[in-house]
């Protein structure tokens, strides 16, 4: 991967096994914009006791979420091992709601890992087996999305969750996506940490959302920093993203 005076572009889960160090303290505004739209869209989908699987739960800002709303069971992936050990840290003992694996989304369902060819990591043969035989409610994977091709984002959704669940699905919007994309300043280096990532325009989300069966329940939700006074309340960074569209929500409904 390269390097320039200013940029380290790293692959994706060493990028994130550094951001881990400090991904729950940098004042992402992002994640504030998420947290204000996940706090209001996942309680109503949450089902007493329901089964979810969240695709790149990092160090676990919603995992928690989706146990405190009454998950009865959380299924909870990622493939940087520095963000799963943040989730595990929060997990204390252990929590017997939530299991976590370390996947790569990339190749968890492409042929060449399958359980028969005996490819895959440890993580991922427990996530197939853990799988198996039983029903899925909901799939919830938040600010994802920009690391991965769309059909290998949706296909796998479609592998995992049953018709009439529903997908709840978070990601950078397209506006800031086409003049920034995520990372994080590295203070030991002084370089901005990216890693690989992909802006998907709202288009071409909603038709590979549709190719494998996932319909927009209830609207596609775009939000940003409106202005001065609301940027005050979301941290310093926020300030220089006023008037851009930063975050975009959408539940999917599988048919
Ligand atoms: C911006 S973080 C979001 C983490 C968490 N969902 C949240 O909202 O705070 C993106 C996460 O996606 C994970 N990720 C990216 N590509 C992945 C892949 N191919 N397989 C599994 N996880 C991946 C990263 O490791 C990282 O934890």
């Amino acid at each position: 991967m390269s390097s320039s005076s200013t940029h380290h572009h790293l692959p994706t889960s060493q990028a994130y096994d550094l951001w881990s160090q400090v991904y729950d303290t940098d004042g992402n505004v992002l994640q504030q914009l998420d947290d204000i739209y996940i706090t209001t869209v996942l309680p109503p989908l949450i089902t007493p006791n329901s089964t979810v699987v969240e695709l790149g739960c990092g160090t676990g800002r919603n995992t928690l979420k989706l146990v405190e709303y009454g998950a009865g069971r959380v299924i909870a992936v990622d493939n940087s091992r520095g963000m799963l050990e943040k989730l595990v840290e929060k997990l204390g003992g252990g929590d017997e709601r939530v299991e976590v694996f370390e996947v790569d989304l990339n190749r968890f369902y492409s042929d060449t890992t399958s359980s028969s060819t005996g490819g895959g990591s440890d993580g991922e043969e427990k996530f197939r087996k853990t799988l198996e035989g039983i029903e899925i409610n909901g799939v919830i994977s938040t600010l994802v999305l920009e690391h991965l091709p769309l059909s290998t984002f949706f296909s796998s959704v479609s592998k995992i969750l049953p018709p009439t669940g529903w997908l709840l699905l978070t990601n950078m919007h397209w506006d800031m996506g086409a003049i920034s994309s995520a990372g994080f300043l590295d203070t030991t280096t002084g370089k901005k940490v990216k890693p690989v990532s992909i802006n998907h325009t709202k288009e071409e989300i909603l038709e590979e959302a549709g190719k494998w069966g996932f319909v927009v329940e209830g609207g596609v939700v775009e939000t940003g920093v409106r202005d001065l006074e609301h940027a005050r309340g979301l941290g310093r960074r926020a300030e220089k993203w006023v008037g851009v569209l930063m975050h975009v929500g959408v539940v999917f409904r599988r048919v």
